[in-house]
Formats: structure tokens, C-alpha cells, sequence
């Protein structure tokens, strides 16, 4: 079994694929980077490990690293992506991939001639409840599928303190609600149409951001069935006992689920079956390695395994850029029905518009 070497920028949320990779038989953490010296030393001690550098352009050309993992501002992947791309590293962007459709056809054109895989971190999709709804959406357990809805609403407003959120680039839509708009279209790939209202609240004015923090959507598939997408973030939550902060509802003709993130429970009532509840609390310390519950290590090791999978037989690993890119797509859409007043948008229309391919 092949290992890979694995390179990492950005150590906020990069400590998560730190600690998948060391705790992994398939992969070699090789070196990492972080443009802050006293953020590289934190990590360092934390993991005892300390092959660091402060500059990019080290980490691209260490000659030994097959993988790039990059962890910075979401305003900088394009820019990241495409230098890892041009050193002949194959690549796992977190989410977003960007940070509207510009830039897209560029890196659709960068990635086609590198013949590397990018693969795009979407780690809502690997987290326990989801990784099982997933598995049982795919043996048809749901029936006709009618609905699908997700949600994220959490009380982020501690984001606004990190630099990079008060700057051009960044929204609540892009970063955050791009985890419940993925789960969405990973059930309903086909969505063609959208339509929606978002708020801006003084919370977010009074930080100097004039992006929607609180936004509704429907949405509707070639076949008909509906998608309901919904995000708040600079409002108060009720706690993840009585509202788990991402939840996706499955409702098909045959039965219907709803997997939770945070408190690691699915529900499930499927034809014969009565209703269900598992849990899966005893993967608490896997997922959830650091303080809190807002960190993703368990999830990181479930895609890193699966991208050595793939990058060991060949396959395409999903989402990929081009996934990545009809769902920022869809985005575009459900921004623009906001900005119309709630008109519905068709996202062929901003394919065309885009001359995507
Ligand atoms: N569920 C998830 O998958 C998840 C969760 C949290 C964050 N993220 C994503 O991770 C990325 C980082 O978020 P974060 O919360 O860790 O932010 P952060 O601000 O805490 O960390 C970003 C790090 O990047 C470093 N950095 C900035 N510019 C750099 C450069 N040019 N070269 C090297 N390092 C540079 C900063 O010094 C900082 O340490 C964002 O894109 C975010 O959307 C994903």
C-alpha cells in the first residue's frame, strides 16, 4: 500500500489534517506552513512535530510532498490552488473552493492541464450521521425522493473577530451556508431553479459587512422534487440539544432521515422498520479532537482515507472542481433571487452567463 506525503497551509482549521494525517497508515505529514512564525511554533509543540516553513514557495517545492492540504482564507484558494497545481501537487482545498464563479473557468482550464486531482474538503459529507443517510439514500431505502432540506444556523458572530472576515471576499453564504447549499445539491444535483430572501443584520453592519447573514431558500430539481436550504448566523441559537446546528431531512416515498451534526444522532423511519434513533456518541473523541466542537478532525480522516483510495485506483474524488463549481453556481443563483427580491433564478441561465463549461 502506497503512502502519500502530505504538505499543509494555513494551521487554524490546517491542525485538523495535522492530527488526520499523523493518525493515519496512509499518509506522511511532511511539512507544513504558515505565514504566522509564532502559529507554525504553536503547532510544532503541539505536535511534536517540526518540519515548518513561513514560505509557500518552500512548501511547493519540497520535492517529497505528493499532496497539497490548503487551509487559508477562503479568499486565497484560487491563488493556492493554482500555484500547487503549477508545482505538480495534487490538492485538497477545504471549503469553499471560491469565493463567488470568478475565477472558475481559469481553474477548470489549470486543473485539466495538470491531469492532478483536486479534491474539495466539503466536510459536512463525512461526518458520521451523514456518511450513513448517504449509504442508505444509495440503496434506495428512501423511496422516491419528494424533499430534501438542510440547514446551518449557528450563533457564528465569534467568526467576525478572525481579520479575513471583515475583508472583500468573505460571506456567510460562501463560508457557512456552503456546508447545508452542498448537502442539498449532493441529493439533488439536477437543482435548476432557486428562489430565496436574505437579511442583513446590525450585527453584521456594525463589523463594517454588508453580506446576508440570516437567507431561506427553495429549490427545485429537472424532476420536480424540492430542496429547502436555510442558514442564520449572527443570531442567537438555541443549542444543538434542541436544534442540531447542520441537519439534512431526507423524505422520500418509502421512508425518511434526518442525520445531525454536532450530537452525532440519526433518525430514521423506513417502510416496516418503525422509527429509529442512533446514535453514534461514542465516536465523540474521533470526530472531535480539540476544544469545543468546532473543529473537524474525525471528518478530515474520513476524506484523507478516501482520497488515498482514489488517488490509488484512479478515481475522480468528489466532490471535485467540478462539482465544486456547479455548486457555486447554484450560489450565484440564490444570490441573485435575494438581490431580485425573491425572483426565481434559473442556474442554467448563470451557467450560460458564465460560459461554464
Ligand atoms: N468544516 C470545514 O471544513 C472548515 C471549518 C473551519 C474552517 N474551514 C476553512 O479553512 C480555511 C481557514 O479557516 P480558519 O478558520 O482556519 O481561519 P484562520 O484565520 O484561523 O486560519 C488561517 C491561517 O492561514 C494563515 N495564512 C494566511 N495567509 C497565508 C499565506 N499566504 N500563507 C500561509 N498561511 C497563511 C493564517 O496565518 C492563519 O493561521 C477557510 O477557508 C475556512 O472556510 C473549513
Amino acid at each position: 500500500m502506497k503512502t502519500y506525503k502530505l504538505g499543509v497551509v494555513g494551521l487554524g482549521e490546517g491542525r485538523s489534517i495535522m492530527s488526520a494525517a499523523i493518525s493515519s497508515k496512509r499518509w506522511e505529514l511532511e511539512m507544513v506552513c504558515d505565514i504566522n512564525p509564532s502559529m507554525c511554533e504553536q503547532r510544532a509543540e503541539e505536535f511534536g512535530f517540526n518540519r515548518w516553513t513561513t514560505d509557500y514557495g518552500t512548501l511547493l517545492g519540497n520535492p517529497d510532498i505528493d499532496v497539497i492540504a490548503i487551509y487559508t482564507p477562503d479568499q486565497l484558494h484560487l491563488t493556492h490552488i493554482t500555484q500547487a497545481l503549477e508545482a505538480g501537487k495534487h490538492v485538497i482545498c477545504t471549503k469553499p473552493l471560491l469565493t463567488s464563479l470568478e475565477g472558475s473557468n481559469e481553474l477548470l482550464e489549470t486543473v485539466r492541464k495538470s491531469g492532478k486531482r483536486v479534491f474539495v474538503g466539503q466536510s459536512s459529507r463525512f461526518f458520521e450521521p451523514m456518511i450513513r443517510q448517504r449509504a442508505d439514500f444509495e440503496k434506495g431505502r428512501h423511496g422516491d425522493v419528494q424533499t430534501v432540506e438542510a440547514h446551518y444556523i449557528a450563533d457564528s458572530r465569534w467568526f467576525l473577530d478572525k481579520p479575513w472576515s471583515r475583508q472583500r471576499g468573505f460571506s456567510w453564504m460562501y463560508n457557512f451556508m456552503i456546508h447545508a447549499v452542498d448537502l442539498v445539491r449532493w441529493y439533488l444535483p439536477g437543482v435548476t431553479e432557486v428562489t430565496g430572501f436574505g437579511n442583513v443584520s446590525e450585527t453584521s453592519r456594525s463589523y463594517g459587512l454588508d453580506t446576508w447573514d440570516s437567507m431561506r431558500f427553495l429549490v427545485r430539481d429537472d424532476q420536480g422534487r424540492i430542496g429547502q436550504i436555510s442558514g442564520s448566523y449572527t443570531l442567537p441559537a438555541l443549542g444543538s440539544d434542541v436544534e442540531p446546528g447542520i441537519g439534512c431531512v431526507i423524505r422520500g416515498t418509502k421512508g425518511s432521515s434526518r442525520a445531525e451534526y454536532s450530537n452525532l444522532r440519526y433518525h430514521t423511519h423506513f417502510a416496516g422498520e418503525g422509527k429509529v434513533t442512533q446514535s453514534f456518541e461514542e465516536m465523540h473523541d474521533y470526530y472531535f479532537r480539540f476544544e469545543g466542537k468546532s473543529h473537524h478532525a474525525g471528518e478530515y480522516q474520513n476524506y484523507i482515507e478516501y482520497f488515498a483510495e482514489c488517488l490509488d485506483t484512479g478515481a475522480v474524488p468528489l466532490p471535485d472542481v467540478e462539482e465544486a463549481v456547479r455548486t457555486l453556481a447554484l450560489m450565484a443563483a440564490m444570490e441573485r433571487s435575494m438581490k431580485e427580491g425573491g425572483k426565481p433564478v434559473s442556474v442554467d441561465a448563470i451557467v450560460r452567463e458564465n460560459a461554464l463549461a
